[in-house]
């Protein structure tokens, strides 16, 4: 039996915070293939490609959309992209050519690029195998869209996890203003909206719950009562693991 919980859902969900708890309870890896995107739309910036503009739209398919799409599909094929644990932080931090894009790749703009190139069919293939080589000892927590659908459709433990976009700004804003970043709860909702229907509404590996997860809506629970659910359902599912 594999080793993979995989861990789907929209943005703001709560699931990279429930993946980090998951995964340091059972002292597994983890994926954040959502990083491994946005990285790639900071390459794609970097190599000159400018993701304001929908390239993808209907209206602007041409050959110069082929020309992008073939570019971004090589960067991805080739990117330099590293993850090493801070042990000061105790996070994994990514890095790209060496350069540590921790911070970077955080911001709702790196989010809204990140969600362009991944609607690409050839880069999703690109970015296949570097996600499945996450797949190791002892075992491994998979954050993203599509970890139970596509990446991972053999994982024995699928978990999709939702909340109310409203919910999720309100997360997002608080976020923001506990940092001491100004944000803008109107912005912030209608930028998760347009990523939601950017992500649902794609022609590959849309974001959808796999038919075997297990589906927690997180609007109106604490990430403890999140945790306990999936923890719960985890034990049903794999109960050798939880008793090692
Ligand atoms: O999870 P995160 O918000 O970091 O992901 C950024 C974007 O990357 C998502 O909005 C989505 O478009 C894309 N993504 C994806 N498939 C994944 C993970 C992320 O398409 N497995």
């Amino acid at each position: 039996m594999k080793k993979i919980i995989t861990i789907d859902g929209p943005s703001g969900a709560g699931k990279g915070t429930l993946t980090q708890l998951v995964a340091d309870k059972l002292g597994w890896h983890i994926l954040d293939s959502g990083a491994l995107y946005r990285i790639l739309g900071v390459a794609t910036e970097q190599a000159g490609i400018d993701l304001s503009v929908d390239f993808l739209s209907e209206t602007s398919k041409n050959t110069i959309t082929d020309t992008i799409t073939e570019t971004i599909t090589e960067l991805a094929r080739h990117l330099d992209v590293e993850f090493q644990l801070n042990p000061d932080s105790g996070e994994v931090e990514p890095f790209l050519k060496g350069v540590n894009l921790a911070k970077q790749i955080r911001t709702d703009e790196a989010g809204q690029s990140a969600s362009k190139v991944a609607a690409i069919p050839s880069v999703r293939d690109a970015l296949l195998a570097r996600q499945r080589d996450f797949d190791q000892a002892p075992g491994l927590v998979a954050d993203g869209r599509d970890m139970g659908t596509v990446v991972f459709c053999d994982a024995p433990v699928k978990i999709f996890l939702t909340a109310s976009a409203e919910c999720r700004a309100k997360r997002r804003y608080q976020q923001l203003i506990n940092k001491g970043v100004g944000a803008n709860m109107r912005a912030l909702l209608e930028s998760i909206q347009a990523r939601d229907e950017r992500d649902r509404t794609r022609s590959v590996a849309p974001l959808i719950p796999a038919v075997d997860a297990f589906v927690v809506d997180s609007s109106d629970l604490t990430i403890d009562q999140v945790l306990a659910q999936v923890i719960d359902f985890t034990s049903e599912k794999l109960p050798e693991i939880l008793l090692e």
